[in-house]
């Protein structure tokens, strides 16, 4: 059964996170859930919910953001893949400074140093040089740069949709066969 570490940080679009969780969880996948403090505050802001309301599944295990001792913390714990949705551009500089002094950092440069999938939605608008320049080496060392950033060109008609076009760009990256969405036939415009 495929695993993949999901860390919710204190970013706006908390809601991209919770339908990934639900996405997830309905593919299969084992979720190993981290929430940053600012996390919990956006997702309690965003959502009404807890990040025990989140986590309420028993294909969810949520771990503790200051417990470094976690089965996440350590490259020896196999995961398939590793997430940060939405990523703050604190947790997103930090990455890319090699700096993990909390379970959502330490996890995604675990994941890293051992070259697995890491795939980060940041949020925020406009970006600020030093978070760009971050997002800029971390692409280059083959991390996933993923924005929350909905296309409209399949006509959202609520926020959900746009929700999915984002949490369906995250699954393609995963290679899950889904259904979250339009995908793009090439017919839309007449030439
Ligand atoms: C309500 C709220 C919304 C925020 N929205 C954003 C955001 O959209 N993008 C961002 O980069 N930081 C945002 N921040 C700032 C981060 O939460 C802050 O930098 C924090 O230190 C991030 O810590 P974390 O990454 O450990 O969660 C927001 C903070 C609050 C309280």
């Amino acid at each position: 059964m495929p695993e993949a570490v999901v860390a919710l940080t204190g970013a706006s679009g908390a809601r991209y996170c919770v339908k990934l969780v639900q996405s997830l969880v309905e593919h299969g996948w084992t979720v190993n859930l981290i929430v940053t403090g600012t996390g919990a505050i956006n997702l309690d802001l965003e959502c009404q919910m807890t990040p025990e309301d989140l986590a309420d599944h028993d294909l969810v295990n949520l771990e503790d953001n200051r417990n470094l001792a976690a089965r996440s913390a350590s490259g020896s714990a196999r995961f398939d893949a590793y997430i940060v949705c939405p990523a703050s551009g604190t947790t997103i500089g930090k990455i890319a400074s090699g700096i993990s002094d909390n379970l959502a950092t330490r996890s995604a440069l675990v994941a890293m140093k051992e070259r697995r999938k890491l795939i980060i939605i940041p949020r925020e608008a406009p970006y600020s040089t030093p978070h760009l320049r971050a997002m800029a080496n971390l692409s280059e060392w083959g991390v996933v740069i993923l924005p929350a950033s909905p296309g409209f060109y399949h006509m959202p008609q609520t926020i959900e949709d746009l929700v999915d076009f984002v949490v369906a760009r995250i699954l393609d990256q995963l290679g899950i066969d889904h259904t979250l969405g339009k995908r793009w036939t090439g017919e839309e415009v007449e030439s």
